[in-house]
C-alpha cells in the first residue's frame, strides 16, 4: 500500500518512489498538511510551528490559546470563514448569508486501485497500480461535507487530487469557489512557471518569482485557453532544467479554472489550482453534490527535465485512451491550408493521390464540406453533406480515397451553430445567449448550449448519420470561439451552472462518440491549442498544437507544450511557404525536423510542390516512420530554451538509452558565426554511441558533459538530426 494511516497521531502518508505526502488530524479536528516532497520516512508533525501571530483568529475551541491560528497552518483543504486570510480553496455561501464553512475530519477511507469521477475525466490505472484515500470532512452546523480524494500511483511518482461538495443540510448552499488541490509550503522560496499566450502562439513559458501578493492566471472564456494553459510548475528558485526541486499542478479539465499562489506575511507559499471563482454561483440542494476536477500533483527533486518525463508518461498511460493510445498516428495530409473553404470533391481526391504516391496514411476533408458553407459566416449546425458542392456522395468520396489505399477524415465542430443556417433557425434557443441581450459573437458564430441533453442528443445524431456514411477512420473535433454568454435556460430554474454543465456535456457528448465508435481516432482542436488540457486528453489522444504552423514559431509553441504534454499529443504539420501565418520561409527540411516532434502531417497541396520538394517528402516520411515509435513513447529532453538560447534543441530517447534521436534548429545566424554547442541528455555514460551519418562514435558522457558543436553554415534556421546508436553492451 503507498498509502499509510499511522492512528495514534491520525497522520496519513502517501508514497510513490520518490516522493513523499504527509498530513495529519489534529487535536481539533482539522486536517492539516505537513509535508510533500523528496521521499522520506517517519511522522513529520514537528514542523508544524505554533506562535501567537498577531492579528491572526483563534478558532473558539482553541479558547486563550493564541498561538493556534488557521491563518499560519498549513492545509489540505482551506474554507472560507475560519480565520484564514489567505486564498480558499473552498468558499460557500449558506441561506443565513454567510460564507462560513469549518470543515472537520469525520471519516477516511483507503482502497486498492484509482477513484473515478462521474462525467469527469481523471487519471485511471490498474488496480494494481494505484491507491485511493479518501476523507471525509464537515461542517457541523451546515452540514456542508467535503470529500477529499487522493490517488497514489506509486511507481508513476503521480498524486492525484480532487473534492466532492456534497449538501447534508436542509437548506440550499451555494459554492462560490471550489478548488481541487491547495498545495501549503511552510518553508522555501519559489518561482512559478507558467505558459501564457493567444491565439496561433499558445504556451509561452514564463518564469516569475512567487512574492508577496497573489499571483493568479486562469479562463474566464468557457474552455481551458489560449491564453493560460491549466498546468503549472511551482520550482524552488534555484531548480534548473536538471536539478532542484519542482512541483508540477495539472488540471485536468477544459473549462473555467484558477491557479493562484501567494507567499504569506510568514514567508509561506501557498498554490491553489481548481474551477475559476468568477462566473460561478454553483446552487446545491439537500443531498446534491458537486465533482471538483482532479489535479495532477508530482514532484521532481532532478529539475524540469524530469517532472516533464513523469507528466508524459502519466498523461500516455493513465490519461489517453482508446486504441490509439499505444499506436504509431497516421501519417495526414489535411486540407485546410492546401485549399481552406475552396473544397470540392475532386480536391480531397487530388490530395488522396498525391498521399498515396509520398507515403502519406491518411487524408482529412476539413473545414466547408457540409450546409451552405463557404466562409466562416454560415452553416454551421447544419451537418449534411454538402453533395452538391463536393460533386460526391460522402460513401463515393470516401471508397475513392480509399482506393488509393489511404484512410479518411473529416473535421466536425459539434460545439456551434452559425445563426444563418437550419439549425439555428429550427431552433434559436438551442444557442447560448442571454435572453433580452443581443449575443456576443465569435468568429460570428453562437455556442450550441451543450449542459441541455436535448441540445447534445439533437447534434449527436446528426453527426451520427454523416459518420455512418462511409469508412471515416478519424475526425478532427474543433471548437472556435471561447464562451461570452454565461447563461442556461437550467440556470433560471435554478439548476446548475452553465460555465461547469457545459463542459461536463462536451465530456458526455465525447464519451458518446467513443463508445460508438471505438477505433475512430479523434484529434481535438479549438483554433489549433486553445483546448490543449488533459481533460480533452482523455477522449482525444491528440490535439492539434496550434493554428500557427511556422516552424520557428512552433519550437517555442512546442516547447512550452512539452513541459506537460507527451510528443504523442501534439499535432504538427509541416505547411508551404511563405508561411500563412507569419509570411515566414524556412526550408523544407527544418519544417520537417520540427513537425516530427509530434503527431506527424501535412498542411498544404502536394499538387503545387517541385519534383525534388516531393522527393524530399518522401524521404522525410519514411524517416517519421522510422522513427515514429520513438518519438512517440521515448524519453523527451529539452536540450534547449529557445525563448532566450540561439538554438532550440530537443532529443529522444529510447525507454533501455540504446536509440537517440536528436533534432536542433538555428534560430539565429550573425556575420562570423559563433559556434553553438548542444550537450545531450539521458545517454548511458559510459556506452558508446555511433553516429552512423557522420561515421564517427562518442562516449555518452562527453556527449552529455562537453556536447557537440554544430555547424556553422549560411542561411537563416538551418536544422539537424541526429541519430545515435548504442554501440557496446
Ligand atoms: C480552426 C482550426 C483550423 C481549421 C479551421 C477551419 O481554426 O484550428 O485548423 O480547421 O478552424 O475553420
Amino acid at each position: 500500500m503507498a498509502i499509510g494511516f499511522e492512528k495514534e497521531k491520525r497522520t496519513f502518508t502517501l508514497q510513490t518512489t520518490h516522493s513523499t505526502y504527509q498530513m495529519k488530524v489534529d487535536d481539533f479536528g482539522f486536517l492539516v498538511h505537513l509535508y510533500y516532497g523528496g521521499r522520506t520516512a517517519g511522522n513529520l508533525d514537528y514542523l508544524l510551528t505554533y506562535y501567537d501571530r498577531g492579528f491572526s483568529g483563534n478558532p473558539s475551541e482553541v479558547k486563550n490559546d493564541r498561538t493556534y491560528s488557521m491563518d499560519a497552518l498549513p492545509q489540505e483543504y482551506p474554507a472560507m470563514g475560519m480565520g484564514d486570510y489567505r486564498s480558499s480553496a473552498l468558499i460557500v455561501h449558506n441561506v443565513d448569508g454567510t460564507d462560513c464553512c469549518n470543515l472537520r475530519y469525520v471519516s477516511h477511507e483507503i482502497t486498492k486501485g484509482k477513484y473515478g469521477l462521474e462525467g469527469l475525466p481523471s487519471v485511471y490505472a490498474k488496480e494494481e497500480e494505484a491507491d485511493t484515500l479518501k476523507i471525509l470532512l464537515e461542517d457541523g452546523v451546515s452540514k456542508v461535507q467535503v470529500l477529499l480524494l487522493y490517488g497514489v500511483l506509486e511507481k508513476a511518482d503521480i498524486i492525484t487530487r480532487s473534492a466532492k461538495i456534497i449538501n447534508r443540510g436542509d437548506h440550499r448552499i451555494i459554492v462560490e469557489k471550489a478548488g481541487s488541490a491547495c498545495l501549503d509550503f511552510v518553508d522555501g522560496k519559489y518561482d512559478v512557471i507558467s505558459f501564457y499566450g493567444r491565439h496561433a502562439m499558445e504556451r509561452n513559458f514564463q518564469r516569475t518569482e512567487i512574492t508577496h501578493g497573489n499571483y493568479v492566471i486562469g479562463s474566464r472564456r468557457g474552455t481551458s485557453s489560449h491564453q493560460y494553459n491549466p498546468g503549472v510548475v511551482i520550482a524552488e528558485k534555484d531548480a534548473t532544467e536538471d536539478a532542484g526541486r519542482c512541483y508540477g499542478m495539472l488540471f485536468v479539465y477544459s473549462g473555467n479554472f484558477m491557479f493562484e499562489a501567494e507567499n504569506d506575511q510568514y514567508g509561506q507559499t501557498r498554490a491553489l489550482m481548481g474551477l475559476h471563482s468568477d462566473l460561478f454561483h454553483y446552487p446545491l440542494d439537500k443531498g446534491q453534490e458537486l465533482v471538483i476536477p482532479e489535479t495532477i500533483l508530482s514532484y521532481s527533486g532532478q529539475g524540469l527535465g524530469k517532472l516533464s518525463q513523469q507528466y508524459h508518461k502519466c498523461i500516455r498511460e493513465h490519461i489517453c485512451r482508446g486504441r490509439y493510445r499505444d499506436q504509431v498516428r497516421p501519417i495526414l495530409l489535411n486540407s485546410w491550408e492546401a485549399a481552406y473553404f475552396d473544397i470540392s470533391g475532386e480536391t480531397i481526391v487530388n490530395l488522396a493521390k498525391e498521399a498515396a504516391g509520398l507515403g502519406i496514411d491518411m487524408v482529412v476533408m476539413d473545414d466547408g464540406w457540409f450546409g451552405k458553407r463557404n466562409d466562416d459566416n454560415s452553416g454551421l449546425g447544419d451537418w449534411q453533406v454538402n453533395e452538391e458542392k463536393l460533386g460526391y456522395t460522402l460513401k463515393e468520396l470516401t471508397e475513392k480515397v480509399n482506393s488509393y489505399g489511404v484512410k479518411f477524415g473529416i473535421w466536425i465542430e459539434p460545439e456551434m451553430v452559425s445563426e444563418d443556417s437550419n439549425l439555428y433557425r429550427a431552433h434559436p434557443d438551442y444557442a447560448i445567449q442571454i435572453p433580452g441581450r443581443g449575443p456576443i459573437r465569435g468568429r460570428n458564430q453562437l455556442v450550441l448550449d451543450f449542459s441541455r441533453e436535448e441540445v447534445r442528443n439533437h447534434v449527436f445524431e446528426q453527426i451520427c448519420a454523416v459518420l455512418d456514411q462511409g469508412n471515416i477512420e478519424y475526425i478532427k473535433w474543433d471548437m472556435n470561439r471561447s464562451l461570452a454568454d454565461f447563461y442556461s435556460m437550467k440556470m433560471t430554474q435554478g439548476q446548475g451552472q452553465v460555465t461547469y454543465d457545459y463542459v461536463l456535456g462536451v465530456y458526455e457528448f465525447l464519451d458518446k462518440l467513443i463508445e460508438r465508435y471505438p477505433d475512430m481516432l479523434i484529434e481535438g482542436c479549438s483554433g489549433g491549442g486553445g483546448r490543449f488540457d488533459a481533460g480533452m486528453l482523455y477522449y482525444t489522444p491528440q490535439i492539434w498544437c496550434s493554428d500557427n504552423t511556422d516552424a520557428v514559431d512552433r519550437v517555442r509553441i512546442q516547447y512550452g507544450t512539452s513541459f506537460f504534454y507527451p510528443a504523442s499529443a501534439v499535432g504538427a504539420h509541416v505547411s508551404a511557404v511563405p508561411n500563412h501565418q507569419t509570411g515566414r520561409s524556412v526550408s523544407l527540411h527544418t519544417r520537417g525536423v520540427v513537425a516530427m516532434a509530434g503527431t506527424f502531417g501535412y498542411e498544404l497541396d502536394p499538387g503545387k510542390l517541385t519534383k525534388e520538394e516531393k522527393e524530399e517528402i518522401k524521404g522525410q516520411i519514411s524517416k517519421y516512420k522510422e522513427y515514429a515509435k520513438l518519438i512517440q513513447n521515448g524519453k523527451y529532453y529539452r536540450l534547449s530554451n529557445p525563448f532566450c538560447d540561439s538554438v532550440g534543441a530537443w532529443m529522444f530517447v529510447s525507454e533501455d538509452g540504446e536509440q537517440a534521436l536528436i533534432n536542433v534548429v538555428m534560430l539565429e545566424i550573425h556575420g562570423n558565426m559563433t559556434v553553438n554547442y548542444v550537450r545531450m541528455k539521458g545517454l548511458f555514460p559510459d556506452a558508446v554511441y555511433e553516429d552512423e551519418a557522420a561515421g564517427r562514435c562518442y562516449y555518452g558522457r562527453a556527449l552529455m558533459e562537453a556536447g557537440i558543436p554544430m555547424p556553422v553554415e549560411m542561411g537563416e534556421y538551418v536544422s539537424y538530426q541526429i541519430v545515435l546508436r548504442r554501440k557496446n553492451k
